[in-house]
């Protein structure tokens, strides 16, 4: 608790004599768990460190994660999700429970450094059609009363990162909240000010090349553009500036124009969509956080960068819904192993990226189709193997879409393998796999070989009662075809 006060005289004589410029802009990055290959938080945190990352969003209070975290000095925004927005909203004792649980038990020396904690993630989206929205002022009223009983309500601050979609316009400076969000927007930015919180949004230009095919591309990436957005006497010449300035309108018409910014998501994938590529994914980070770092600003904020930019995201989460499209178990700036996926300078003085030291992996050997099999009965398999493995990038802009058919076999037959822990059962498929020891990668597909998440060694740690599971699963799935 000591820690945490001292810190809190700081900041505030620094934001008297300063009030917009508390300190450069810094990269921070967002560390999502939903993979089926997970390292050891020890193993992600030591990559944080080594490639000098300061600051991690969180989208959960995972109590694994933050003891990885507790003692390593780096900065926390850690997240609620909307489902438990309900329960805090209606209760103040639902609220002080979840900063006992999650927070005040991992406050103090040697433990998590929170600074913020994000509220919802996306609450606003319009594809929720309104379901989180009212939860959100009264769920924040709720924690902060809750944060205050704790005496950490002026160290951390509650923030609520909004999709680029609760504000909308055609040039960046008639920018302005969606009409049904205005009355919620002047509250919830009356709340962040009145508490020195920034208003947190998530930007991402790889969305709007991929979701409309006359997006200009060059607009998407920081090269310069011969479609740049003419807005009376300001240009835009990229994508995250004119949306960026968009929002500053919005915040300017409910009188809050200067309010501090933070960037909580943007990145760009590297596989399942053409457009999500590995050099186009270096292009873009590279170009955002040279941007970022150079401190111009925008048109609307001259020399005024976002407070702090959250790359999404560290590494690729494989388990991940692809309802969005095959590049959302992508867009890690390592794969899920951590190592990294291209050549990224992030300016924190560390240099290019560094990979992952120490992870341990299952024994070299993969899961392939036997190619003396008659492999003609192989489909319910394969549909089985990518229901629950990640087979994404076989699909159409993929990076193993060119791999042919017993690939493709071979290539689902491996992803599950490797999500069961190599149990040797789990590559049978009725005869048709087979184990090999030489990698079946081929050009820029690679075949996996999953992580071990324990300390202990990794052969015969199988969960034993998942795979019964999968088994029984997969016996009513073929009886029920
Ligand atoms: C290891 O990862 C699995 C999922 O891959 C997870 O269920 C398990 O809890 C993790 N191990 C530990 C010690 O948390
Ligand atoms: C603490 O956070 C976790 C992860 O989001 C959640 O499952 C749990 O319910 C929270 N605790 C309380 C008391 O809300
Ligand atoms: C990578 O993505 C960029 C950006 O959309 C695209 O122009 C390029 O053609 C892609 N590269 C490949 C090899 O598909
Ligand atoms: C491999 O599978 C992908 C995804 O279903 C498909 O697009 C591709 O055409 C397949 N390749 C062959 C040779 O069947």
């Amino acid at each position: 608790m000591r820690q945490p006060r001292m810190k809190v005289a700081i900041f505030i004589l620094l934001s008297l004599s300063s009030p917009h410029l508390l300190a450069e802009s810094a990269i921070g990055v967002n560390w999502g768990t939903i993979s089926s290959h997970r390292l050891k938080p020890s193993t992600v945190v030591d990559l944080l460190k080594q490639n000098r990352i300061q600051k991690v969003k969180l989208f959960e209070a995972d109590p694994y994660v933050l003891r990885g975290l507790a003692g390593s000095g780096i900065e926390v925004m850690v997240g609620i999700p909307n489902e438990l927005l309900p329960g805090l909203s209606s209760s103040p004792a639902a609220a002080d429970l979840w900063v006992r649980q999650n927070i005040s038990g991992y406050v103090g020396k040697g433990g998590v450094d929170f600074r913020y904690i994000a509220v919802g993630n996306e609450p606003f989206l319009t594809s929720y059609a309104g379901q989180f929205q009212n939860y959100v002022l009264p769920a924040l009223l709720n924690l902060q009363q809750s944060l205050a009983k704790v005496n950490l309500a002026g160290y951390i601050k509650l923030v609520v990162p909004c999709n680029a979609d609760a504000y909308e316009a055609t040039v960046p400076s008639q920018g302005a909240f969606r009409p049904e969000l205005t009355e919620i927007m002047t509250q919830l930015v009356s709340f962040l000010n009145s508490n020195g919180s920034p208003f947190v949004v998530n930007i991402y230009p790889f969305l709007s090349l991929y979701g409309s095919s006359d997006f200009p591309q060059e607009y998407a990436f920081f090269g310069g553009t011969t479609h740049a957005v003419t807005d009376g006497s300001n240009v835009y010449y990229n994508a995250f500036d004119g949306n960026f300035d968009t929002l500053v309108s919005a915040l300017t018409k409910l009188g809050y124009g200067r309010m501090p910014i933070i960037i909580g998501e943007v990145g760009w994938p590297t596989d399942g969509a053409i457009s999500a590529n590995l050099s186009a994914a270096r292009a873009f980070n590279q170009g955002l956080v040279d941007h970022v770092l150079r401190g111009t600003g925008t048109p609307l904020r001259p020399s005024t960068p976002p407070m702090d930019v959250y790359l999404f995201s560290l590494l690729d989460e494989g388990a991940k819904s692809t309802l969005p499209g095959n590049f959302e178990r992508h867009w890690g700036i390592f794969s899920f192993d951590g190592q990294a996926k291209y050549a990224l300078n992030l300016g924190t003085g560390s240099g290019l990226l560094k990979n992952a030291r120490n992870v341990q992996y299952l024994p070299s050997r993969w899961c392939v189709a036997d190619p003396s099999k008659d492999l003609s009965t192989v489909e319910n398999h394969m549909k089985l193997a990518c229901n629950v493995a990640d087979c994404t990038t076989l699909n159409y802009g993929g990076s193993c879409n060119e791999i042919g058919d017993k690939g493709n076999i071979s290539y689902a037959f491996n992803s599950f393998y490797q999500l069961q822990m190599q149990n040797s059962r789990s590559c049978d498929f009725d005869g048709l796999g087979m184990i090999t020891f030489l990698d079946p990668s081929m050009g820029e597909c690679r075949f996996l070989v999953g992580v071990s998440n324990t300390s202990s060694a990794p052969v015969g740690s199988c969960p034993q009662l998942v795979t019964v599971y999968i088994a029984v699963m997969w016996v009513a799935w073929i009886v029920a075809v």
